[in-house]
């Protein structure tokens, strides 16, 4: 079963249970300071869980695209990828428990064909310190499912992961496991959960592939084993509860569903085998490798190279055709890493470099962008397959630059005798010569590198960044507290002020707020005079001071679009959208009076009632380049 196959028979699946088909909401998120990348598919839907009513009703479904790029590292095994699709499913206060696990039971078994003896599940084994009680709901449901499908399911309390190493299987088909494997947020744990965040229980669907344990993970296997005996196929996540600001739990007023299951997990379960490289969407690029290569995929030695170039590669197409540039920061870094990662890993496989459109990488690219165009009509047209190829070959010759500049600055060490472990970690980071390079020139004139000094550098290096990046993840969590819905109104009344002071062409190119400031990112050419800035603080705050509700509306999308709302760049709406509209004073959601708004945005909220909650005064902080054309904002209410 291919993976169109299997995304289209979801879909049909769950539209035939009722629910409206949505579309994948673009992999860079805006407007949601969440993250840099859509990383699952409830990421667009926060509000609608968090009680706001969908415009397209209480039963959803869609396949999302997703990229997680702390997975980076992990590419090369039989399961990692940074770019995934996300089947989900939501029910916003509609079916629960009851409805959720046969429905993704029965897709699995009757629609995908497997065999439900494969399937192994898990549930919450409850919290008393959080107050919330074990899911024996979820563990009853699954034991009537399995003994539809004449199977005895026995259930069993873990626990912990390490308990799991120790316990095992204990002729179990259900198990309990704690908050670490079975409670899901954006945040994970309760315990991390900042006020505002809403989570659950949840419950797990692995299949088993029937492989050998492999007692380097530990003792004894378990569905949650890291042996690859047992993948991970879906989440069914009861999204049922909201920290509050003293730290307990509450019940959100609606009691939600939240499923994620991975795509191209699902199909290699579909076809009994735990490569997730081994599925259909992958098979022309890795041939094309093995061709020009003259490599054996199975061949150990250069199996990870041949996943990683598949992986990054496509993940790499993504990104561009969201919009995304190879550069030193945030976004742009993740993508340059990805194409750079897979020029080194090609170099590895020996396959030649060919030029502009003939190059390796472009060609991968190119095949597929075939794959997915049907599925996501975005990557249609000859001007985004354009985009996408000369800028993957734009990079690739870049990458030959900084290369031929790191094999200078080796040279000038190589001609001192030896090669120290902080001068290789130097020619790494600061010149982004890759360490195998060193390696291999440094062998080919019988020098030494010190590999083992090589590798504390860059844990050290790792363990800098991990921190640095946790820290900007919890910061910039969208918390929907008071302080970031307020920065959010005011970067809806910012964005107007700068169209009004500096042309109606500026557009919102990005955006980040987090509870201490807003950022935005719009397209302008030149920096902006101080004049301008002080006009565009004065627009702000004269509405700030004029206390204007915030009307939120759903509208069919064309009538939203002829009102002139703002959109967000690359987006796909559905056929019903929210629009938030500011003003006029007398404005009310019977009659939003949308002539007389001061501005109007596709936007899926949060925000306050009214400017006057905005209380402070608004303060443009720094304007600066990001792009060329492109200026970012950063701004607080004091
Ligand atoms: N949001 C849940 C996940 O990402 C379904 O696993």
């Amino acid at each position: 079963m291919t993976i169109n196959e299997i995304r289209t028979k979801y879909l049909e699946f769950f539209k035939a249970n009722g629910h409206t088909i949505i579309p994948s909401a673009p992999i860079v998120p805006q407007n949601d300071p969440t993250t840099l990348f859509t990383g699952s598919g409830m990421q667009p839907l926060v509000p609608y869980l968090l009680g706001e009513p969908h415009p397209q009703g209480s039963r959803l479904v869609n396949s999302q695209k997703s990229f997680r790029a702390e997975d980076i590292e992990e590419v090369g095994d039989n399961r990692h990828t940074t770019f995934f699709e996300m089947l989900g499913n939501w029910s916003l206060g509609d079916y629960f428990k009851e409805e959720q696990l046969p429905f993704f039971f029965k897709f699995l078994t009757e629609e995908i064909g497997l065999d439900p003896k494969n399937l192994y599940v898990t549930a919450f084994i409850g919290d008393e310190k959080n107050n919330v009680p074990q899911d024996v709901e979820s563990a009853t449901i699954w034991t009537k499912l399995f003994s539809e499908k004449g199977i005895d399911a026995k259930v069993v309390s873990i626990g912990s992961e390490a308990d799991g190493y120790r316990l095992g299987m204990q002729g179990g088909r259900i198990f309990f496991y704690d908050a670490k494997k079975n409670w899901w947020s954006r945040a994970g744990i309760p315990e991390n959960m900042p006020a505002g965040e809403p989570g659950g229980p949840d419950s797990e669907v692995f299949y088993d592939f029937g492989t050998l344990h492999d007692v380097k993970f530990g003792a004894e296997c378990h569905p949650n084993c890291d042996c690859g005996r047992f993948l991970e196929i879906g989440n069914s996540v009861f999204m049922q509860y909201i920290k509050k600001e003293d730290g307990s739990f509450a019940l959100l007023p609606k009691q939600n569903v939240d499923f994620g299951g991975g795509l191209e997990r699902i199909a290699a379960a579909a076809q009994g085998n735990p490569d997730v490289f081994a599925i259909d969407v992958f098979a022309d690029t890795i041939g094309l490798l093995i061709h020009f290569s003259g490599k054996e995929y199975l061949d150990s030695r250069y199996q990870r190279s041949f996943r990683i170039v598949a992986d990054h590669m496509r993940a790499a197409m993504f990104m561009l055709e969201a919009g995304v540039r190879p550069s030193n920061t945030e976004r742009g870094y993740i993508l340059r890493r990805l194409i750079r990662r897979a020029a080194q890993h090609a170099q590895k496989l020996g396959v030649e470099h060919g030029q502009g459109t003939d190059s390796m990488l472009v060609k991968c690219a190119s095949i597929f962008i075939e794959k997915y165009k049907q599925a996501y009509p975005e990557l249609q047209g000859d001007d985004v397959y354009r985009q996408i190829t000369e800028e993957i070959w734009k990079e690739e010759r870049q990458f030959a630059h900084t290369l031929e500049a790191g094999m200078k600055e080796f040279e000038k060490i190589a001609a001192t005798g030896h090669i120290e472990a902080q001068e290789a970690y130097t020619l790494f980071t600061t010149h982004g010569f890759p360490f195998e390079m060193t390696l291999e020139l440094a062998k080919e004139r019988g020098l030494d590198v010190d590999s083992e000094g090589f590798k504390k550098e860059m844990d050290k290096h790792r363990a800098m960044s991990r921190a640095g990046s946790e820290q900007k993840f919890k910061g910039g969590l969208a918390d929907q507290s008071e302080k970031t819905t307020r920065l959010h109104t005011a970067h809806h009344l910012l964005l107007k002020a700068l169209q009004m002071v500096l042309g109606p062409m500026v557009k919102q190119r990005g955006s980040n707020i987090t509870q201490e400031r807003l950022r935005i990112d719009f397209s302008y050419g030149s920096k902006m005079t101080p004049e301008q800035k002080i006009e565009v603080e004065r627009i702000v705050n004269k509405k700030i001071q004029e206390h204007l509700p915030m009307i939120r509306s759903t509208l069919p999308k064309e009538e939203a679009e002829q009102l002139g709302a703002e959109h967000e760049f690359g987006a796909r709406y559905p056929d019903m959208v929210s629009v938030y509209s500011l003003g006029p004073k007398n404005a009310t959601a019977e009659n939003p009076q949308f002539d007389e708004a001061f501005s109007i945005e596709f936007c899926g909220g949060p925000h306050v009632a009214n400017t006057s909650e905005l209380a402070g005064t608004f303060k443009i902080q720094k304007e600066e380049a990001v792009a060329a054309g492109i200026r970012r904002i950063k701004a607080v209410i004091v």
